[in-house]
C-alpha cells in the first residue's frame, strides 16, 4: 500500500479564507515550537477544552505532540498568517491503520470553513497514505464538531464507557466522492 510521509513544506498550499485572507497549511516544524505555545494559550478556555479536554494551562509535552512524531506515517500540519499560527490539525496512525485525528482553530478564525476544509484534506491524506479509516473522539457539546464531521460522512456514536464523549468514525473506502468534493473544498 502506498504510504506518505508527513508532507515537507515544498507541499505547503496557499488557501483563501471567506474570499479576501490568505494562509499557508504546511507540515507543522520543530521551529514552529513558540509559535504553536502562543495559538495554544491564545485560545478561549471553551476551545482548550474542546480540543485538549482541559480549560487550563496546556503542558510542554502536550505541545510537542501536537506538533508531530515525524516517524514517517503521522501528520502535524499547521495554518499560518504570517508568523503566526491559526490553526492545527493531526492525526497519528494506530495499530488499525487509522487516523486518529484532532483539529484546532483559533477563535478569531472560526466560522469562516477552516476546520472542515482542514479535516477534508485529513481525509485526503490518509486515503493517498492507504489508511483504512479515521477516527476521533470529540464532547457530546461540541456540537459544531459534530455537525461538521456527520457533514463529511463520518458516523458518531457514545464512546463505550464515556456518556460525554462521541467516537467519530470513518471508513475510507465508503467516502463518497460528493462526501470529497464538499461545497466550500475549491473556494475561498
Ligand atoms: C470545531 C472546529 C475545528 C471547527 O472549525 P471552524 O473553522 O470553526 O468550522 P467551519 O467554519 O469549517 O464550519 C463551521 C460549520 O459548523 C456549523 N456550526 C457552527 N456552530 C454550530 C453549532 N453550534 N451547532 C451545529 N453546527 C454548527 C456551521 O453551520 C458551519 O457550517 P456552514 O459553514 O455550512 O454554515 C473549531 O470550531 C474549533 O477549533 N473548535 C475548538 C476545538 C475543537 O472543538 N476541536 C475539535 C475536537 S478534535
Amino acid at each position: 500500500m502506498a504510504r506518505q510521509d508527513t508532507p515537507t513544506n515544498e507541499m505547503s498550499l496557499r488557501w483563501t479564507v471567506c474570499g479576501d485572507r490568505d494562509v499557508t497549511v504546511r507540515g507543522a516544524e520543530p521551529g514552529d515550537v513558540s509559535a504553536l505555545r502562543r495559538f495554544i494559550d491564545g485560545l478561549s478556555r471553551e476551545s482548550r477544552y474542546f480540543r485538549f479536554l482541559s480549560g487550563g494551562q496546556v503542558g510542554d509535552a502536550v505541545v510537542s505532540r501536537v506538533l508531530g512524531r515525524h516517524d514517517g506515517r503521522d501528520i502535524a500540519l499547521v495554518v499560518t498568517d504570517g508568523e503566526e499560527v491559526v490553526a492545527n490539525a493531526v492525526y497519528v496512525v494506530n495499530d488499525a491503520d487509522e487516523a486518529e485525528f484532532a483539529v484546532v482553530v483559533a477563535d478569531a478564525w472560526q466560522g469562516r470553513g477552516l476546520g472542515r476544509r482542514l479535516i477534508q484534506h485529513l481525509q485526503q491524506l490518509a486515503r493517498a497514505a492507504g489508511l483504512r479509516g479515521m477516527r476521533g473522539d470529540v464532547l457530546s457539546e461540541n456540537r459544531r464538531m459534530l455537525a461538521i464531521v456527520r457533514e463529511l460522512g463520518f458516523s458518531t456514536r457514545r464512546a463505550p464507557g464515556d456518556a460525554y464523549v462521541q467516537e467519530v468514525s470513518l471508513r475510507l473506502a465508503a467516502v463518497t466522492r460528493e462526501a470529497w468534493l464538499a461545497h466550500d473544498w475549491f473556494q475561498g
